[in-house]
């Protein structure tokens, strides 16, 4: 039997680089799945289009996401690592996918419907953003891939991937692979400094990797905690403190945590002291990933050269899925 096969992407639409919502969620599993069969990463340079329009901006922003996964220990001695615009059978995928999907599928999808929910006007919303389930579907199936490792808000865009796919196999034969999607429960929605929604680039309550101390800080120190505290001295509750969940995802000393826990429950404990030091374990727990993004971000040649080897790694099989589809719809 051949090795499983994971994909999974990340969509380079903030300048402020990886979160620990990102790292929790995703790239800490992708980076364990490559000891376990044949992954595929890539940055979504197409996706982040749908946002952004500044071309310097979109350029250096794929480039540093690209780095920001090579620290955190995506290897491409173990992994292909690509960059999306790299790929043109993507593309040309999506558009035969596009006759796989219906109008009011496309409403239910969530990256739209939270748009809406923000004010946006609908008849404003730009068709990048409306079809993008489509061209991440493509993304998926042009590789064949088995199982897509994600947080929850992308379990619906896999689910609908899989129907396009089920789709296609109905009209056309058996061409392309229903993925299944893997969520990893515990950090499925890893929730933000506002103690409240899912962590996110656009929302401001994300805490960075690898911004500067001084960024980080702020970010750890903005988070808001038990609001029913006023004073050091009131009682408060661990579970409304979201720092005490994050020193847990981080593997911070468990004796100490249940220490500041119970001493948190008394009102023995100022939440400047539980800011301060989940700060200093949150940089010592990245600071090898730190130390490695600078000394990657000094050799930007050698990234290049990388990039253009595993695209040409990645353009292999998803020329190969491209035939089988043209092959299948007729247009050979
Ligand atoms: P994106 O860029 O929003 O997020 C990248 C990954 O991080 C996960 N994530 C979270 N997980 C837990 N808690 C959070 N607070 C949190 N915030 C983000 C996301 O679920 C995701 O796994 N459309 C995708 C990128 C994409 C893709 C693909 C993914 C494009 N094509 C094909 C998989 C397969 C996106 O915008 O993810």
């Amino acid at each position: 039997m051949s090795p499983k096969r994971f994909l999974s992407g990340i969509n380079p639409s903030s300048s402020k680089g990886l979160h620990l919502g990102n790292y929790l969620g995703a790239v800490q599993q992708h980076v364990a799945f490559q000891a376990q069969g044949e992954c595929y990463y890539f940055i979504a340079d197409l996706h982040s289009l749908n946002s952004i329009f500044d071309p310097r901006e979109v350029a250096d922003n794929t480039f540093n996401t690209y780095l920001d996964f090579l620290a955190l220990g995506l290897d491409p001695d173990k992994c292909v690592f690509y960059i999306e615009s790299d790929i043109p059978a993507i593309p040309q995928i999506q558009t035969i996918l596009n006759n796989c999907v219906t109008v009011s599928e496309m409403n239910r999808m969530h990256a739209y419907k939270d748009k809406l929910a923000k004010g946006a006007d609908a008849e404003a919303i730009n068709m990048g953003l409306f079809n993008y389930p489509v061209l991440m579907a493509a993304d998926i199936l042009a590789f064949r891939a088995d199982a897509v490792p994600v947080g929850r808000d992308q379990q619906q865009h896999v689910e609908i991937c899989r129907e396009m796919a089920h789709t296609f196999n109905l009209r056309y034969g058996d061409v392309l692979k229903e993925p299944e999607v893997l969520i990893k429960a515990d950090v499925a929605a890893v929730i933000g400094t506002d103690g409240e929604r899912k962590m996110s680039k656009s929302l401001g309550n994300d805490i960075t990797i690898f911004a500067d101390e001084q960024t980080i800080r702020q970010q750890i120190f903005a988070t808001v905690t038990d609001r029913n505290r006023v004073h050091p001295t009131d009682p408060g509750d661990p579970d409304k403190n979201v720092l005490f969940s994050y020193m847990k995802f981080l593997g911070y000393d468990e004796t100490k945590r249940r220490d500041y826990e119970d001493r948190y429950r008394r009102g023995a404990v100022g939440d400047v002291e539980i800011k301060k030091e989940f700060f200093a374990h949150y940089l010592a727990y990245f600071a090898d990933q730190r130390a490695k993004r600078a000394e990657l971000a000094a050799r930007p040649d050698d990234i290049r050269a990388m990039m253009q080897a595993n695209a040409v790694k990645a353009n292999a099989v998803a020329d190969q899925t491209l035939a089988d589809v043209r092959r299948a719809v007729g247009l050979d």
